[in-house]
């Protein structure tokens, strides 16, 4: 699972309730529990592939931890080439993180940046091209990683 405390939609629909607790890195701020749940989830996941390794030898099962690549991109988003603010989003309305509920994006009131390429957020969901492009490439490198070990064994 992807951080979801830093997803705007979740930052939005999560800003109005009590005293939700945030967590600063140095270009975003996202909501604590979010975040520590997932991570949970993350952990859990990763101990049953462990599992599911070892009851099928034979079968490559790869894990992809879109947890910390985007973390990551949040931290350094000027490294993958976008801009710090890194949770504002291209496509969507006026408001903050330019994620609004009653003009999302596809809405014909919507706006949509200049170049896609410099956001992490294409809507307040979903991750632009570019961004899954980073994530594609580690998984495709950690499968090419994997067959060969294989291969060689
Ligand atoms: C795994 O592959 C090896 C070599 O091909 C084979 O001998 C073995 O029976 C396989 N094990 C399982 C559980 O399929
Ligand atoms: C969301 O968009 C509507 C319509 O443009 C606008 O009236 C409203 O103020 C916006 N909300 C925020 C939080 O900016």
């Amino acid at each position: 699972m992807i951080p979801s405390g830093c997803v705007p939609s979740i930052l939005v629909a999560l800003a109005d309730t009590d005293a939700p607790e945030y967590d600063a890195t140095a270009t975003a701020t996202c909501l604590k529990e979010p975040n520590e749940i997932v991570m949970i989830h993350n952990s859990l996941l990763r101990d049953a592939i462990e599992k599911l390794r070892a009851e099928h030898p034979n079968v490559s099962i790869i894990y992809t931890d879109m947890f910390n690549h985007i973390m990551e991109m949040i931290k350094s988003p000027e490294r993958f080439g976008f801009k710090r603010d890194v949770l504002t989003v291209c496509c969507g309305g006026p408001g903050r993180y330019h994620y609004n509920l009653s003009v999302v994006c596809g809405d014909e009131a919507a706006t949509t940046c200049e170049d896609p390429s410099t956001r992490l957020f294409w809507d307040g969901v979903h991750l632009t091209e570019a961004a899954y492009h980073y994530i594609a490439e580690d998984w495709l490198n950690n499968i090419v990683g994997s067959v060969s070990a294989r291969a060689s064994s």
